[in-house]
Parts: C-alpha cells; structure tokens; sequence
C-alpha cells in the first residue's frame, strides 16, 4: 500500500494545510468465475496487497468538492450540484460515489481529498473499486457516522459505474474491495449475496499474475455488450417458459439454452454456453481446494480462459500467448484475470517452476512483444479501512 505519510505531505501542500483522515481499500484478484457476477452466479475473488489510500476532511463548504490526484498531479475542483459533474474521469469516481452515498442518506457537504494508488492502472486488478470503496468508506466516516453498511458501499460503487463511469459492471470487485480479509479468498453467490471467507494457503504453490501492460479499458461497448448477449438469452429462455423464474442465467439450464440456441444466434449462444460452464467451474474448484487437489484446480483455470478467448471473446493475443507459455512450462493453472481485453493472467505455479515460469515468459514475451511482463506476487490483504 502507499505510504501514509506521502499521501498527507501532498494533502497539506495542496489544500490550507490542515490534516484529515486517511482511509485505504484494496484491489482485487479473482480465483476463477469471470463473468459471472451479473448472471447472478458465484465468483472467488480476494483483495489484495495493493489499492488506494486517501486522505479526507470535510472542508466546510455546501458542496465544493476539491480533489488532487497525486498520481497524475491533476487538481480538480468541482460542486456536488453541479448536474453534469467533473469531466476528468478519475474524478468521476468522487463525484459519482459522493452523489451515491447522498442517495444512501448521507449528508454529505464539501470536501477535500488527496489520493494515491499502488494498484495498476488497467490491468484487471480493479483499481476503480478501489477507488469506489475507498471513497465510500471515507464519506460514510466523515459524514454518515459509519451507519452506511458494507453492501450499501459495495452496491453505491456498483451504481458509481453504472451511472457515472459507462460500466454495467456486477459487484465483485466492489464486494472484494470492501470486504476482503488478509490470507482469505471468498467465495460469493451474487444471486443471494451470501458468502464465506476461505483460508488460502496452497502448500507448494503461489499465484502470481503476469501483466500483459495491454491496457484493459471497460468503459464503452465491449464489455456492456456481452452483458447484453447474456440478458437476451435470458429474455428469450423466460418467453418459452412463462410459468417460471428467470431473472438471470444462474436460473437457467443446459437444456433451456439449447432450446433457444437458433433463435438467439451464435454469438449470445456462445456467451451463454460460456457462463454456464463458469458458474459450475467455480463450485468445482471450491470443492477441489477443499480437498487440496491444486492440480484440479488448475484444470479448471485453463478451461475459463480457453472458454474466455474463445466463446466470450474477450481475451486478446498477449494474454493468448502468456497462457500458452504457462502451459508450455507445465504451470498447474493459467487464465486471464477479471473483465478482459488486456489486462492479466493469474497463474497458479509449483514453487519448483516458479522461476523458470517467470524468466521464459518474460524472455519470449520480450522477444515477441518488445517488452517484458510486469510480474505481481499475489498477497491476499485486508479490505476497506480507516487508516488514522
Ligand atoms: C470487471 C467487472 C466485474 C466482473 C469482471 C468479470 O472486473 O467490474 O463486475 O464482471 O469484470 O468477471
């Protein structure tokens, strides 16, 4: 995490010199079940070592918001009230979470805050929750008297992109950010929002991700998209059984999917067929880590990122080609890490290949691509919080 001192040495220096509070929340990496959050399925995901802190105060205005990126040494200053909100879009984030914990009850007047992240920018690690949830946690402590619970922050993150951002997204990075747990991987049923906290210490094993640096940018079409194949299989499945329930595709079945496969096109089929398998993956693997099969585990890795590149389309060559490099030097498992289009690979590696594993694929990535990977060692963190 960043370092505390840093981020308020510049929130002195840019505002009249008087300290706030200092808040933090992770970003995210996801175990296996991508896609599936808003087809109401399960995901597995855990915070990380990594995310934004900020530091807040309440700046005694009606509803100035003056916000420093120390990242960017961008100042933006905007109002609450003002309907068409900053035009910058890291301070979308302020403006639209700040405008959301309103909606939650939150009287949330002007304020100033400073901020800075560790997390990359882009590379499917969810640096935007990070964003969210660090923000939300602030103005729920500076303003709400903490009463906003931790699904209310993760669902006004969720509504942060929804509204403000162009993001359909679901709530896993939310929910990770908000509620993760050092050394924890949870698993979540996004349908009934239930979910538990797994220890994760795989003897013999390490995940690391490898940073293809394509940068993975949701906003816009694609990833909205695919949402919008899934919700029209649903619709076209709900049409030919009006007695039952369909809300998302965790309500339906193999057999329902087939019987609509003409009419909704290969595509939407293909989307589909994909989430169906994810949502079974992720039992699989919750089932396999229970028992310590690692190696099971990690078939099912390949499979999600097989069924990403090829049915869900959104995988691009550099990740085709780490996953292929992972498989090559017999890494247990190998996948793209959360939405896609760039981004990450999460591998699960022997402690044995770790090394060889990392210097072949920087080696014939650099070759390919002329440059090499960015290497993260996962360590699974705490959730959102006040630091001081
Ligand atoms: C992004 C979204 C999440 C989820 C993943 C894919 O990270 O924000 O809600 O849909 O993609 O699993």
């Amino acid at each position: 995490m960043v370092d505390i001192e840093f981020v308020r040495s510049r929130f002195i220096k840019h505002f009249d010199g008087k300290t706030g509070n200092v808040y933090a929340s992770p970003g995210r990496i996801n175990l296996i079940g991508e896609h599936t959050d808003y087809n109401g399925g399960f995901v597995f995901p855990g915070a990380v070592d990594k995310g934004i802190v900020a530091e807040m105060r309440a700046n005694d205005t009606e509803d100035t918001v003056m916000a420093y990126a120390i990242d960017l040494k961008d100042r933006v200053d905007f109002k609450l009230g003002d309907p068409a909100g900053p035009k910058a879009s890291w301070a979308r984030y302020i403006y639209g979470i700040a405008l959301e914990m309103k909606k939650l009850g939150v009287p949330v007047k002007g304020f100033n805050i400073a901020f800075a992240g560790d997390v990359p920018l882009g590379a499917g690690m969810s640096s935007s929750a990070a964003m969210e949830s660090c923000f939300a946690c602030g103005l729920n402590d500076i303003f709400g008297e903490n009463k906003v619970s931790q699904w209310d922050m993760v669902l006004a993150g969720q509504a942060t992109e929804h509204n403000y951002c162009g993001v359909n997204c679901g709530i896993m990075d939310q929910f990770a950010s908000v509620f993760g747990k050092a050394g924890c991987l949870m698993r979540l049923d996004c349908r009934s929002r239930e979910f538990e906290y797994f220890p994760f210490k795989p003897d013999g094993y390490r995940l690391v991700l490898l940073d293809s640096v394509v940068k993975h940018q949701l906003a816009g079409s694609p990833y909205n998209d695919r949402r919008n194949s899934c919700e029209n299989v649903v619709k076209h499945i709900a049409a030919k059984h009006p007695e039952g329930k369909f809300e998302t595709l965790r309500d339906c079945t193999w057999e329902q999917l087939e019987e609509v496969k003409n009419e909704v096109g290969a595509e939407d089929y293909s989307r589909a067929k994909f989430v169906l398998g994810e949502k079974d993956r992720v039992l699989a693997v919750c089932d396999a880590l229970t028992e310590g099969d690692y190696e099971k585990v990690g078939e099912m890795m390949y499979k999600t990122h097989e069924g990403l590149s090829k049915d869900y389309e959104v995988s691009c060559e550099e990740l085709d080609f780490l996953n292929d490099i992972a498989k090559e030097c017999e890494v247990t498992g190998s996948r793209i890490m959360g939405g896609g289009f760039g981004g990450c690979t999460i591998n699960l590696v022997r402690n044995d290949l770790y090394k060889k594993f990392i210097d072949t694929a920087k080696k014939k990535f650099n070759e390919k691509y002329g440059h090499e990977p960015k290497v993260y060692d996962v360590v699974i963190g705490d959730g959102s919080r006040r630091l001081c």
